[in-house]
């Protein structure tokens, strides 16, 4: 039987849909609209599509963004000193700075910037360590995401193996800690790794976030696994297509996510659900 699939995007749909209930029902008792500051630097094709899905987003959802789209050579210096200003702008419950950053820029230093309740991203070392210590405040949109896709598909995670593939700050790890606080049994994998297929072979559950088209043979997946596939890459045709080998795994699996309509649209969402639930904790504040 070949795989189900797993529709990020109608997921995602209603992730959004509550977001902007909630937003209606703010709006209603007189409470502000939430504010994203979506901050783009350079001109990278893939991070100008991104930003303009996460900007139209919350046009739909009843968010505020405010863009802030700045020139490539922009110094360090200028976007820490724009970051100090959204820290302190009551207007503003969300602070997104989209990566990769250019080159001459500290990513680091950047997103240790932004203020812990202001990091709708979740990738301050704060929210990281508080999702570490089972105390997850803003959590990180695209981990989180997956993490709602398997719990939409009755995913239980206890008793259950989880593999990662990569191990990315924005993925790979927080995707572990995620994982670990659902209560599977985890294992990361990296480019360090020997043999990844027996590896791949032994997961229940599989997570791949590479970045490398085809990394994950569909034959190496275990009969009945689910598959959430978190690459998404350009073929020189121009075509999107994950990590995973999506024919073939999908004879294989009994759940696929696909590329595109999978894990992307998840990360958008979250998102959305973060700045809310930052725009709830600066109320109460
Ligand atoms: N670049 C790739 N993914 C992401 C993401 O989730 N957030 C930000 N800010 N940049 C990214």
């Amino acid at each position: 039987m070949p795989a189900q699939i797993i529709d990020g995007k109608a997921i995602a749909a209603d992730v959004r849909n509550q977001v902007r209930l909630n937003i209606e029902k703010r709006v209603e008792k007189g409470l502000r609209a939430p504010g994203l500051a979506v901050i783009l630097v350079g001109l990278n094709p893939a991070s100008q599509v991104y930003v303009r899905k996460k900007r139209e987003a919350c046009d739909e959802a009843g968010l505020l963004s405010k863009s802030y789209d700045l020139d490539e050579s922009t110094d360090q210096q200028t976007l820490l000193d724009l970051i100090d200003k959204l820290n302190n702008d009551a207007s503003i419950d969300g602070i997104l700075v989209q990566l990769p950053l250019p080159e001459h820029i500290d990513d680091t230093l950047v997103l240790e910037a932004i203020h812990p309740d202001k990091d709708v991203d979740g990738f301050h070392p704060y929210n990281i360590g508080r999702l570490a210590q089972r105390m997850p405040t803003l959590r990180p949109c695209t981990p989180h995401g997956v993490i709602h896709m398997l719990e939409s598909i009755g995913e239980t995670f206890k008793g259950r193996h989880a593999v990662v593939v990569g191990a990315s700050n924005i993925v790979g790890r927080p995707m572990n800690l995620e994982l670990l606080l659902s209560g599977a049994t985890v294992t990361v994998t990296h480019r360090f790794t020997n043999d990844l297929a027996t590896h791949v072979a032994n997961a229940d559950i599989l997570i791949v976030a590479v970045g490398k088209p085809g990394i994950v043979k569909g034959e190496w997946v275990k009969p009945g696994a689910t598959v959430i596939d978190v690459g998404i890459n350009r073929l020189p045709s121009g075509k999107l297509t994950g990590d995973v080998d999506f024919e073939a795994a999908a004879k294989r699996a009994a759940w696929i996510s696909p590329v595109p309509g999978g894990v992307g649209p998840m990360t958008v969402a979250m998102l959305l659900r973060n700045t809310l639930q930052a725009a709830e904790k600066h109320d109460s504040q």
